[in-house]
């Protein structure tokens, strides 16, 4: 499985030979542009938690590029349907399986508006699982108990995918506890630093976790990830 940071929520990730992109909002993120081309991106479905701005802004760009298929809930894929963009339209506690994987989409304490104001529904997360790994991009949230449930519905999480920037979304502090609720010891952090609310002390937020004997990979624009699994 590769894993490349995009900037923001967004990130590619590369497995069973298929390619997936979450939330890119590159086009008008000042940390993405210019390291990240939007026209070059590979995908064959582009995961959306939520309607937000900085979560779907370059969604219909590469999805008219690759005639890749939009997984969201169903007010979001319908959205994009009428812009004769293909979809999957999920909502809060399905599963289906994919020929990537199953990938269930699941609560978030949020809101979620698409950009011209259409109602985008209730904002989600993923949860993926395949031969590869099981993993969970939580989109914006704040903590929620819902997360002891994962480990409960048999998920056993390599990495998981936490907003850590706090403000509009859960911060690292939170993010420490989520990851104690659904038993995960690697997260990836995202949702930081974009905006001058959201910019945190990276350095501090890894030592809480590591304190907490967990590990919080910062990941870099454009870099790969690196979780050894
Ligand atoms: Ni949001
Ligand atoms: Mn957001």
């Amino acid at each position: 499985m590769k894993i490349k940071f995009l900037g923001h929520s967004g990130f590619y990730i590369e497995t069973l030979g298929k390619h997936l992109i979450f939330d890119p909002f590159i086009t008008g993120n000042s940390l993405a542009e210019g390291i990240i081309d939007v026209k070059t991106l590979k995908a064959d479905y582009i995961l959306l938690t939520h309607g937000h701005g900085d979560h779907v802004a370059d969604a219909e760009t590469i999805a008219l590029e690759n005639k890749a298929t939009i997984i969201s809930n169903y007010e979001i894929v319908t959205w994009y349907g009428q812009k004769n963009i293909k979809g999957h339209g999920m909502n809060i506690g399905g599963k289906y399986s994919f020929d990537f994987g199953t990938v269930r989409y699941t609560t978030a304490i949020h809101s979620s508006v698409l950009p011209d104001g259409t109602y985008a529904g209730n904002p989600g997360g993923f949860i993926i699982q395949n031969e590869e790994a099981t993993f969970y991009h939580a989109g914006d949230t704040a903590l929620t108990l819902d997360m002891k449930l994962i480990p409960q519905l048999g998920y056993n999480l390599d990495f998981a995918i936490l907003p850590i920037g706090d403000n509009f979304t859960m911060g690292y502090e939170d993010a420490l506890i989520a990851a104690t609720y659904f038993e995960c010891d690697i997260i990836i952090g995202c949702h930081f630093n974009t905006f001058p609310p959201i910019t945190i002390d990276t350095h501090k937020a890894r030592e809480v976790f590591t304190k907490a004997g967990k590990k919080l990979l910062i990941p870099e624009v454009g870099k790969i990830v690196n979780v050894s699994l």
